[in-house]
């Protein structure tokens, strides 16, 4: 059933495993994508993953992402270098899905150049060094149409979807959860309130492009206080649902969180340290202590593998679109299982494509019955430094290393 091909939601598949969407840091400053995402996403579709979820792009440049090198579709110029981009992944055998996304408060005004907005006045613990500001009536309109207006780029740029990012605590995600969204006016208050510019997104999509698949990445539930819970994503989901979203994928955590989002036996905290912005006036005799520190202020997570499956399953019961689980699917077993129990339709795997894109391949020829990722998350963290890559084997004094 894994290997077997299949649709998702007008989506034809060879299997049921995606590419879920990874951050590679290689467009250009234009956010077009660069030769390194044609050979990456290449390498990864001739290695037999079923689609391929782009890591996020943005909508619009006040919701550009602080790292380098991301992919943007807010300009129509874009559409041509895309075009290039998809046909040659086609040629390789995968259909690609664009992820769409808008920051909000994680990023940096010093980046985008430009007022950090955000559906409340919220310091974020990571990214802000100012407060975000309040995202008006009309600009939350704005963000809607850019969000419309880049899925219609997708389309003509021969993506066989697109994907909105409203998980892991960006704009979307910001608006969904109690915990980033205090508002008192419409856009606030009730889950049917936070989850009104969603509607509004989803309305202005499906009056331009009723049949194109549109898919979310939502979060079951995340830590915040306040936060994300697994009865409300289920509610969430279904408000997708009737919004003719395609289908859902099942994530969880925040970027405030630490490293929950993708999940490993330990903190890479020298690494953190060598390479994050809040950390670049450290006097370097203080970073082993800090790294201690970092270490054990973090939450150390018990579940490293399906750490999403309860919500994928309570979410897929109470939905009829199709549901794909992410996080620690790292093993044939992993992917497997959620496919078994009825807990999801398809899986998505992030980190295995890293250190092997042909990863799919591997597992359906039986040359191994696991990836080679040891969860280290070097590559989540290095991100901010250098190009997507598997650090695994690296010396810790040669973190800088970029080639
Ligand atoms: C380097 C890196 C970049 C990522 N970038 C994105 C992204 O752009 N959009 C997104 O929704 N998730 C992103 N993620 C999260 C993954 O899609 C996935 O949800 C998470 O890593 C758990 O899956 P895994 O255990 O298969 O890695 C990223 C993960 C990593 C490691």
């Amino acid at each position: 059933m894994l290997f077997d091909s299949c649709d998702l939601g007008g989506i034809a598949m060879r299997n049921r495993i995606l590419r879920s969407a990874t951050h590679e840091s290689l467009a250009d400053a234009s956010g077009a994508p660069g030769p390194g995402h044609d050979r990456l996403y290449s390498a990864i579709a001739r290695g037999g993953a079923g689609a391929i979820i782009t890591g996020y792009a943005g909508v619009r440049q006040d919701g550009r992402s602080s790292l380098p090198g991301m992919l943007m579709m807010d300009d129509d110029r874009l559409v041509q270098a895309y075009r290039k981009l998809t046909g040659s992944v086609h040629r390789n055998g995968a259909p690609l899905i664009m992820q769409l996304a808008h920051c909000g408060r994680q990023t940096r005004s010093k980046i985008t150049g430009m007022p950090t907005v955000a559906p409340s006045v919220m310091r974020d613990g990571i990214f802000n060094e100012d407060l975000p500001v309040e995202l008006s009536e009309s600009g939350i309109l704005e963000i809607a149409r850019s969000f419309a207006d880049a899925a219609v780029r997708a389309r003509n740029a021969g993506f066989d979807g697109v994907q909105l990012h409203m998980a892991h605590g960006y704009l979307l995600s910001q608006f969904l959860s109690g915990y980033g969204n205090r508002r008192t006016d419409r856009w606030g208050g009730s889950t049917e309130n936070r989850f009104r510019i969603i509607r509004e997104i989803m309305r202005r999509i499906r009056s331009l492009l009723p049949h194109y698949p549109v898919l979310a990445k939502i979060n079951g539930f995340d830590q915040r206080p306040g936060g994300m819970r697994i009865p409300e994503s289920v509610r969430i989901a279904q408000l997708l649902e009737a919004s003719g979203c395609t289908a859902i994928e099942v994530s969880s955590g925040t970027v405030e969180e630490g490293l929950t989002i993708m999940r490993g036996p330990r903190i890479p905290a020298e690494a953190l340290l060598s390479c994050n912005f809040r950390f670049e006036s450290l006097p370097k005799p203080l970073r082993p202590l800090l790294a201690q520190a970092i270490r054990m202020a973090l939450p150390k997570p018990k579940l490293l593998h399906g750490y999403n499956f309860e919500a994928a399953a309570a979410i897929r019961k109470a939905v009829s679109i199709p549901v794909i689980a992410v996080g620690g699917l790292h093993t044939l077993d992993d992917l497997l299982a959620p496919l078994m129990n009825g807990f999801s339709d398809f899986v998505s795997m992030s980190r295995p494509f890293i250190i092997e894109p042909d990863i799919v391949r591997i597992l359906q020829d039986g040359r191994r019955d696991a990836s080679r990722c040891t969860m280290c998350n070097h590559c989540a963290i290095m991100i901010e430094a250098a190009p997507l890559r598997c650090w695994h084997g690296m010396l810790p004094g040669r973190y800088y290393r970029t080639e």
